[in-house]
C-alpha cells in the first residue's frame, strides 16, 4: 500500500442476519483528505464506518487503516484514530470535563496532558464555560460538540465523524466547519457522513455516494456535478397533464432532466445552451441556478422521492 493512503478497502461486506448492510465496497482514502460518505437513510454509511473504526466485525473483504489490518490490529488502530459515533454515547453521570478525562485515561494519556488537551478542545468547541455541568443538562447541540471533543482527545491521525452536524444550529455548524479546516491544516484525515449536501460540497475533497450497501460514485464534488448534472439547472413547475408533453420535447432536443413531483429540473450540459431549453417552456416562472451536489444525490439516490 502506498504511503499516501490512509484507508484501503477491498470488497468489504457486512451482513446482519439476513440483511446485507454493506455489499462489496472498494475505496481508497488518502492521508490529509476530508472524505464524505453520503447516501439515504439505511444506505450503509454507519455500518461501513463502524468497520473502519473497528467497532463492527467484518463479514468479508479487506480493510487497512494506516497500513494496519483491521481484522488483526484493532487495538493499535484504535489508539491512532478518533471516533465521533452517530449515537453520542456520552456518560450522563459525569460532567463535561470528566467525560473527556475518562476518555483520556482509556487512551493512556497522562493526567496533566489530559487536562491541557481537554481545556483546549472545550475552548475549540465553545464549551469551556460548561465544563463543570452534568452532561444530562446539556442541549442536544452541546452534547454533539462534546462528543466531537471527546473523539479528538488522543490527537488522532484519522478522525471518523458520523453525522457531526446533525441537529446543530447554523452557528454551531460554522464552528464545526472551522474546526474541520483546522484539522485539515494539521494534515489529519477526516471521514465524515452527512445528510447536508452543501456541507459535503464545501468541506469534502472527495465524496462517495452510497445506496443499498453499494458505492454508486466516488469523486470530487465539482467533478461529479459537472459530469452528472452539467453547467446549470433550469427549473419550472408544471401539472400532471402537461408534464409528459414537456418531457417528450426535452428528450427530442437532447436535454436530460429529473422530475420530483411537479417540478422539472433540466440538466444543461456544458455543450448545450440553456436558452434553448427555456424556449421550450411556456411558463413565466422559470428558475435558472447553478447545479449542486444535491442534484447529484437526487439523481443517483433519490429514487424514493420519484417512486412516491
Ligand atoms: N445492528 C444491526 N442489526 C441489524 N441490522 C442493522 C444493524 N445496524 C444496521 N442495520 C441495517 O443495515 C442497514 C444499513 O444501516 P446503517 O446504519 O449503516 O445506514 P446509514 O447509511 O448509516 O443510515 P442513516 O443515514 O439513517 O444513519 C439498514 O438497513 C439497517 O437497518
Ligand atoms: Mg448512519
Amino acid at each position: 500500500m502506498s504511503s499516501n493512503v490512509a484507508i484501503e478497502i477491498k470488497d468489504l461486506r457486512k451482513k446482519y442476519e439476513d440483511k446485507i448492510a454493506v455489499d462489496g465496497i472498494n475505496l481508497e482514502i488518502y492521508k490529509g483528505e476530508c472524505f464524505g460518505l453520503l447516501g439515504p437513510n439505511g444506505a450503509g454509511k454507519t455500518t461501513a464506518m463502524k468497520m473502519m473504526y473497528c467497532s463492527a466485525l467484518i463479514t468479508s473483504g479487506e480493510l487497512y487503516i494506516l497500513g494496519l489490518n483491521a481484522k488483526k490490529n484493532a487495538r493499535e488502530i484504535k489508539s491512532r484514530i478518533g471516533v465521533v459515533p452517530q449515537e453520542d454515547g456520552l456518560d450522563p453521570d459525569f460532567t463535561v470535563l470528566e467525560n473527556l478525562l475518562v476518555y483520556a485515561t482509556y487512551n493512556n494519556i497522562p493526567k496533566e496532558e489530559a487536562h491541557l488537551r481537554s481545556q483546549s478542545l472545550l475552548r475549540l468547541m465553545r464549551l469551556d464555560e460548561y465544563q463543570d455541568r452534568s452532561v444530562e443538562t446539556l442541549s442536544g447541540g452541546m452534547k454533539r460538540r462534546l462528543a466531537i471533543a471527546r473523539g479528538l482527545i488522543n490527537s488522532p491521525d484519522v478522525v471518523f465523524l458520523d453525522e457531526p452536524t446533525t441537529g446543530l444550529d447554523p452557528q454551531a455548524r460554522i464552528w464545526i466547519w472551522d474546526f474541520f479546516k483546522h484539522l485539515k491544516s494539521e494534515k489529519s484525515t477526516i471521514i465524515l457522513t452527512t445528510h447536508y449536501m452543501e456541507e459535503a460540497e464545501q468541506m469534502c475533497d472527495r465524496v462517495a455516494i452510497m445506496d443499498e450497501g453499494k458505492i454508486l460514485v466516488i469523486g470530487k464534488p465539482r467533478d461529479l456535478i459537472a459530469e452528472l448534472i452539467g453547467k446549470e439547472v433550469v427549473e419550472f413547475d408544471t401539472n400532471p397533464v402537461d408534464l409528459n408533453y414537456y418531457l417528450g420535447r426535452l428528450r427530442a432536443e437532447g436535454f436530460a432532466y429529473q422530475v420530483i413531483k411537479n417540478t422539472v429540473s433540466i440538466l444543461v450540459k456544458e455543450s448545450q445552451d440553456g436558452r434553448q431549453a427555456i424556449n421550450l417552456i411556456a411558463s413565466d416562472k422559470i428558475f435558472i441556478r447553478k447545479p449542486t451536489l444535491n442534484d447529484v444525490f437526487l439523481k443517483l439516490a433519490g429514487h424514493q422521492l420519484r417512486d412516491e
